[in-house]
């Protein structure tokens, strides 16, 4: 049976911005999907632990048409393909790429085909603006890269090395985020005012710049630091909530070093960076006693 595999992902700075062309910093994870393919006599894509499924359809709705997309670019019939999330969704973490990541890989290993790394992501990113319109392409860089990236929309994703991993813990507030629609009120308040956010931005690639230094060097106090700086430009957008911001109180009363919205914010997840794996865990069982999910992790 053939198989493929998608990673999730976290942005550690630089989301929105990153829309525009600054720079985002972030990990791949472990944590994705998975999927399999196999022949079939009619084409079906089923999500079982959604109980969802979906015939490949140009016109239909995004699952249908994501599908569709998928299999006729690789000119794939007759095949049946099963997937599982292991990430939540709407939640900032980059479900969907790593679902079209895992899908895609599946279908073409199935047919046999070989692609390579630009293919696979220009497909991906096919796959995931059906869900998702405007996006850097972040989402798709991460589900099929690995390790911590520095990410532009010009220059991709380029692996950082870092001396030790960074240990952190993600907690979802609750709520759901749709990068869609959070993506489109932060093109209002740019539409309203261009200097201002473009002014945002600005700041936020420049703490992308600081905190990829910092990570390179290991300085985990300054990558916590440029994190809580970047998460009160967020702020200014309105992009965090209620929930994030207890999520976000608890980590840092918990010693967080830094501690932020990660993805499209509105909703979905907070990161917190950590001292070392077992601070990780704690920060995530403090998490867990506000809102589920919430998990510990590493990227590196
Ligand atoms: C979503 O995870 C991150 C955003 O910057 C959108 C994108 O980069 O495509 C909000």
């Amino acid at each position: 049976m053939a198989a493929g595999r998608g990673r999730g992902k976290v942005i550690l700075l630089g989301e929105h911005a990153v829309v525009y062309g600054a720079r985002a910093l972030a990990g791949a994870l472990d944590r994705g999907a998975e999927a399999t393919a196999v022949t079939a006599s009619r084409s079906q894509l089923k999500l079982p632990c959604w109980q969802v499924s979906a015939q490949p359809k140009p016109e239909g709705e995004a699952l249908e048409r994501a599908f569709a997309g998928v299999l006729t670019s690789l000119g794939a019939t007759q095949v049946e393909v099963e997937a599982t999330p292991y990430l939540p969704s709407a939640a900032g973490l980059g479900c969907s790429a790593a679902l079209g990541v895992a899908i895609i890989r599946a279908v073409a290993a199935h047919l046999g085909t070989r692609l390579s790394l630009d293919t696979l992501r220009e497909l991906a990113a096919q796959w995931d603006g059906c869900f998702h319109g405007r996006a850097s392409g972040v989402d798709t860089a991460a589900a099929s890269g690995e390790g911590i990236g520095l990410f532009s929309r010009a220059t991709g994703w380029q692996t950082l090395k870092t001396p030790q991993a960074l240990h952190l813990a993600i907690g979802h507030s609750g709520s759901g985020s749709s990068t869609a629609e959070q993506v489109a009120r932060v093109a209002e308040a740019k539409a309203a005012d261009p200097a201002g956010v473009d002014g945002l931005f600005a700041e936020i690639d420049a703490l992308v710049g600081s905190a990829s230094e910092a990570a390179q060097a290991g300085d985990t106090a300054a990558l916590g630091e440029a994190m809580n700086a970047n998460h009160a430009l967020l702020e200014a957008l309105s992009l965090s909530t209620e929930g994030l911001e207890a999520l976000r109180a608890a980590c840092l009363d918990e010693g967080a070093l830094g501690a932020k919205v990660t993805g499209a914010g509105g909703g979905g997840c907070l990161v917190a960076l950590a001292e070392d794996a077992a601070h990780a865990t704690r920060l995530s069982a403090r998490m867990a006693r506000i809102a589920e999910p919430a998990f510990a992790t590493h990227v590196a």
